[in-house]
Protein backbone atom coordinates (compact mmCIF):
# COMPACT_ATOMS: atom_id res chain seq x y z
CA UNK A 1 0.00 0.00 0.00
CA UNK A 2 2.90 2.24 -0.32
CA UNK A 3 3.12 5.08 -2.48
CA UNK A 4 5.46 4.56 -5.76
CA UNK A 5 8.38 5.76 -6.59
CA UNK A 6 6.67 8.46 -9.39
CA UNK A 7 4.22 9.63 -6.35
CA UNK A 8 7.37 10.10 -3.78
CA UNK A 9 9.54 12.47 -6.31
CA UNK A 10 6.36 14.42 -7.05
CA UNK A 11 5.96 14.58 -3.37
CA UNK A 12 9.34 15.86 -2.81
CA UNK A 13 9.21 18.29 -5.73
CA UNK A 14 6.20 19.70 -4.03
CA UNK A 15 7.37 19.83 -0.28
CA UNK A 16 10.90 21.04 -1.90
CA UNK A 17 8.51 24.63 -2.88
CA UNK A 18 6.57 24.86 0.39
CA UNK A 19 7.63 28.11 2.01
CA UNK A 20 9.48 29.10 4.80
CA UNK A 21 7.29 28.28 7.91
CA UNK A 22 5.35 26.15 5.35
CA UNK A 23 3.26 22.86 6.95
CA UNK A 24 2.98 19.83 4.91
CA UNK A 25 0.24 17.23 5.81
CA UNK A 26 0.16 13.49 5.11
CA UNK A 27 -3.00 11.38 5.70
CA UNK A 28 -2.25 7.55 5.99
CA UNK A 29 1.14 7.55 6.83
CA UNK A 30 1.39 3.55 6.40
CA UNK A 31 5.17 2.67 6.73
CA UNK A 32 6.41 6.38 6.20
CA UNK A 33 7.34 5.83 2.16
CA UNK A 34 5.59 9.37 1.56
CA UNK A 35 6.57 10.62 4.66
CA UNK A 36 10.10 9.76 3.91
CA UNK A 37 9.90 11.68 0.46
CA UNK A 38 8.22 14.83 1.99
CA UNK A 39 10.93 14.68 4.52
CA UNK A 40 13.31 14.16 1.51
CA UNK A 41 12.01 17.60 -0.53
CA UNK A 42 12.94 19.43 2.48
CA UNK A 43 16.09 18.46 2.11
CA UNK A 44 17.20 19.02 5.99
CA UNK A 45 15.54 22.90 5.97
CA UNK A 46 13.95 22.84 9.21
CA UNK A 47 12.02 25.60 8.64
CA UNK A 48 8.50 23.58 7.26
CA UNK A 49 6.53 20.96 9.71
CA UNK A 50 5.21 17.75 8.46
CA UNK A 51 2.30 16.62 9.94
CA UNK A 52 1.52 12.73 9.30
CA UNK A 53 -2.34 10.86 10.03
CA UNK A 54 -2.41 6.98 10.99
CA UNK A 55 -5.42 4.88 12.04
CA UNK A 56 -3.82 1.49 12.56
CA UNK A 57 -1.56 2.05 15.94
CA UNK A 58 0.94 -0.80 14.65
CA UNK A 59 1.63 0.36 11.39
CA UNK A 60 2.29 3.90 12.52
CA UNK A 61 4.53 2.06 15.23
CA UNK A 62 6.44 0.65 12.30
CA UNK A 63 7.08 4.30 10.30
CA UNK A 64 7.84 5.68 13.89
CA UNK A 65 10.78 3.30 14.40
CA UNK A 66 12.27 5.01 11.77
CA UNK A 67 14.89 8.24 12.84
CA UNK A 68 12.79 11.33 11.64
CA UNK A 69 14.04 14.68 12.00
CA UNK A 70 12.63 16.49 14.98
CA UNK A 71 9.68 18.88 12.54
CA UNK A 72 8.32 15.31 11.96
CA UNK A 73 5.28 14.89 13.61
CA UNK A 74 3.04 11.48 13.97
CA UNK A 75 -0.59 12.01 14.66
CA UNK A 76 -2.24 8.60 15.93
CA UNK A 77 -6.04 8.56 14.93
CA UNK A 78 -8.84 8.53 12.10
CA UNK A 79 -7.94 11.41 9.94
CA UNK A 80 -11.80 12.68 9.56
CA UNK A 81 -11.84 12.76 13.18
CA UNK A 82 -8.58 14.85 13.46
CA UNK A 83 -8.59 16.74 10.03
CA UNK A 84 -10.92 19.98 11.88
CA UNK A 85 -8.59 20.72 14.69
CA UNK A 86 -5.26 20.27 12.75
CA UNK A 87 -5.30 24.12 11.06
CA UNK A 88 -4.12 24.70 7.81
CA UNK A 89 -1.55 23.10 5.66
CA UNK A 90 0.41 24.28 2.57
CA UNK A 91 0.68 20.93 1.04
CA UNK A 92 -1.33 17.90 1.77
CA UNK A 93 -0.71 14.44 0.47
CA UNK A 94 -4.42 12.76 1.11
CA UNK A 95 -3.57 9.15 1.09
CA UNK A 96 -5.86 6.99 3.52
CA UNK A 97 -9.91 6.26 2.93
CA UNK A 98 -10.57 9.00 5.80
CA UNK A 99 -9.78 12.73 4.02
CA UNK A 100 -10.13 11.25 1.07
CA UNK A 101 -13.14 8.99 0.40
CA UNK A 102 -14.66 10.22 3.22
CA UNK A 103 -14.39 13.26 4.76
CA UNK A 104 -12.37 15.00 1.46
CA UNK A 105 -14.16 18.13 2.51
CA UNK A 106 -12.45 18.46 5.43
CA UNK A 107 -9.08 18.18 3.85
CA UNK A 108 -10.06 20.76 1.46
CA UNK A 109 -11.12 22.89 4.21
CA UNK A 110 -7.43 22.10 5.62
CA UNK A 111 -5.99 23.94 2.36
CA UNK A 112 -4.50 27.58 3.05
CA UNK A 113 -4.65 29.69 0.75
CA UNK A 114 -2.73 28.66 -2.31
CA UNK A 115 -2.85 25.46 -0.39
CA UNK A 116 -1.67 22.29 -3.05
CA UNK A 117 -3.77 19.05 -2.74
CA UNK A 118 -2.35 15.63 -4.37
CA UNK A 119 -4.21 12.25 -4.37
CA UNK A 120 -2.94 9.34 -6.43
CA UNK A 121 -4.63 6.21 -7.50
CA UNK A 122 -6.96 7.67 -9.16
CA UNK A 123 -6.45 5.59 -12.59
CA UNK A 124 -9.19 2.89 -12.21
CA UNK A 125 -7.32 -0.72 -12.27
CA UNK A 126 -9.04 -3.99 -13.67
CA UNK A 127 -8.80 -5.67 -10.15
CA UNK A 128 -10.82 -3.03 -8.10
CA UNK A 129 -14.29 -3.82 -6.63
CA UNK A 130 -17.19 -1.59 -7.76
CA UNK A 131 -16.79 -0.08 -4.42
CA UNK A 132 -13.10 1.23 -5.44
CA UNK A 133 -14.49 2.00 -8.31
CA UNK A 134 -17.19 4.12 -6.98
CA UNK A 135 -15.13 6.30 -4.18
CA UNK A 136 -12.13 6.64 -7.19
CA UNK A 137 -15.02 8.65 -9.36
CA UNK A 138 -16.44 10.08 -5.92
CA UNK A 139 -13.24 11.99 -5.14
CA UNK A 140 -12.87 13.11 -8.84
CA UNK A 141 -15.40 14.52 -9.66
CA UNK A 142 -15.43 16.14 -6.48
CA UNK A 143 -12.15 17.63 -7.52
CA UNK A 144 -12.03 18.43 -10.53
CA UNK A 145 -15.86 20.50 -10.15
CA UNK A 146 -14.70 22.22 -6.71
CA UNK A 147 -14.90 25.76 -7.92
CA UNK A 148 -12.11 26.97 -5.33
CA UNK A 149 -10.08 24.38 -6.50
CA UNK A 150 -7.62 24.51 -9.76
CA UNK A 151 -6.81 21.03 -10.76
CA UNK A 152 -4.59 19.21 -13.19
CA UNK A 153 -5.24 15.02 -13.91
CA UNK A 154 -1.73 13.89 -14.15
CA UNK A 155 -1.59 10.08 -16.13
CA UNK A 156 1.11 9.16 -14.01
CA UNK A 157 2.63 6.89 -10.98
CA UNK A 158 -0.84 5.40 -11.26
CA UNK A 159 -3.18 8.43 -11.67
CA UNK A 160 -2.61 11.61 -9.82
CA UNK A 161 -4.77 14.66 -8.90
CA UNK A 162 -2.99 18.10 -8.08
CA UNK A 163 -4.97 20.97 -6.94
CA UNK A 164 -4.13 24.14 -5.79
CA UNK A 165 -6.60 25.94 -3.82
CA UNK A 166 -7.75 29.41 -4.80
CA UNK A 167 -11.40 30.44 -3.33
C1 LIG B 1 -2.15 3.77 1.07
S1 LIG B 1 -1.68 3.59 2.74
C2 LIG B 1 -0.63 4.98 3.03
C3 LIG B 1 0.68 4.90 2.34
C4 LIG B 1 1.64 6.04 2.65
N1 LIG B 1 1.01 7.34 2.55
C5 LIG B 1 2.81 5.98 1.70
O1 LIG B 1 3.04 6.95 0.95
O2 LIG B 1 3.50 4.98 1.69
C6 LIG B 1 -3.14 4.11 3.59
C7 LIG B 1 -2.98 4.17 5.08
O3 LIG B 1 -4.12 4.86 5.61
C8 LIG B 1 -4.43 4.29 6.86
N2 LIG B 1 -5.82 4.66 7.18
C9 LIG B 1 -6.97 4.01 6.83
N3 LIG B 1 -8.04 4.71 7.24
C10 LIG B 1 -7.55 5.82 7.86
C11 LIG B 1 -8.17 6.93 8.49
N4 LIG B 1 -9.50 7.03 8.55
N5 LIG B 1 -7.38 7.89 9.04
C12 LIG B 1 -6.03 7.78 8.97
N6 LIG B 1 -5.38 6.76 8.37
C13 LIG B 1 -6.14 5.79 7.83
C14 LIG B 1 -4.19 2.80 6.66
O4 LIG B 1 -4.00 2.16 7.90
C15 LIG B 1 -2.96 2.80 5.77
O5 LIG B 1 -1.78 2.69 6.54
Amino acid sequence: MSSNGGTGRLLGVLAGAVPVGGRVLELGTGTGVGTAALVGGLAGRGDVGVETVELDAGVAARARDNAWPEWVRFHLGDAVELLPGLGVFDLVYADSPGGKWFGLELTIAALGPRGVLLVDDMTPEAWWSEEHRAHQAGVREALVSDPRLVVCELDAAGGLILATRVG
